[in-house]
């Protein structure tokens, strides 16, 4: 008996039509149906981060969503964002200042990082580890990449 339903969905601005297991979590759909593996699987619970994805401009754990609760819904992300530009000067910013090592986190700490911009156009460090703080992060310490989140932000603040 054939238990799949069908979705119908943007991703990266592509719509995208298929039929899946409704228990298939977002970021598995991404990653296994779509072939878009730069969100991360680490916890499968909701505390790390690795997942982060973008569904209708809001930053969620893909992990905590099912891909049928996104029918319909526009859906972001690494690569779509890299794709766009936006995330440039960030990415750079990571290089600069020695923010990534295995690189595990760093996509759901860049898109973390840019919902956090787009709010707020000098975060202090503090701001920043708090907007972080739902991003596990094994290899840095934090500290390079709140620094590299201050270094954008000082750079948007003088374009
Ligand atoms: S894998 Fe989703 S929050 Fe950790
Ligand atoms: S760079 Fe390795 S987990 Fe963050």
């Amino acid at each position: 008996m054939d238990d799949t339903v069908a979705v119908s969905l943007t991703v990266n601005g592509t719509a995208v039509r298929h039929r899946i297991e409704p228990r298939q979590s977002l970021v598995d759909f991404l990653r296994y149906e779509l072939e878009l593996t730069g969100s991360h699987v680490g916890c499968e619970h909701g505390v790390c981060g690795a997942c982060s994805v973008r569904v209708d401009g809001a930053v969620v754990r893909g992990c905590l969503m099912l891909a049928v609760q996104c029918d319909g819904s526009r859906v972001e992300t690494i690569e779509g964002v890299a794709a766009s530009d936006e995330a440039r000067d960030l990415q750079q910013a990571f290089a600069i200042e020695n923010a990534l090592q295995c690189g595990f986190c760093t996509p759901g700490m860049l898109l973390t990082a840019l919902d956090l911009l787009a709010r707020r156009l000098d975060p202090s460090p503090e701001e920043i580890r708090g907007a972080l703080s739902g991003n596990y992060c094994r290899c840095t310490g934090y500290h390079a990449i709140v620094a590299a989140v201050r270094r954008t932000a000082k750079a948007r603040g003088r374009a």
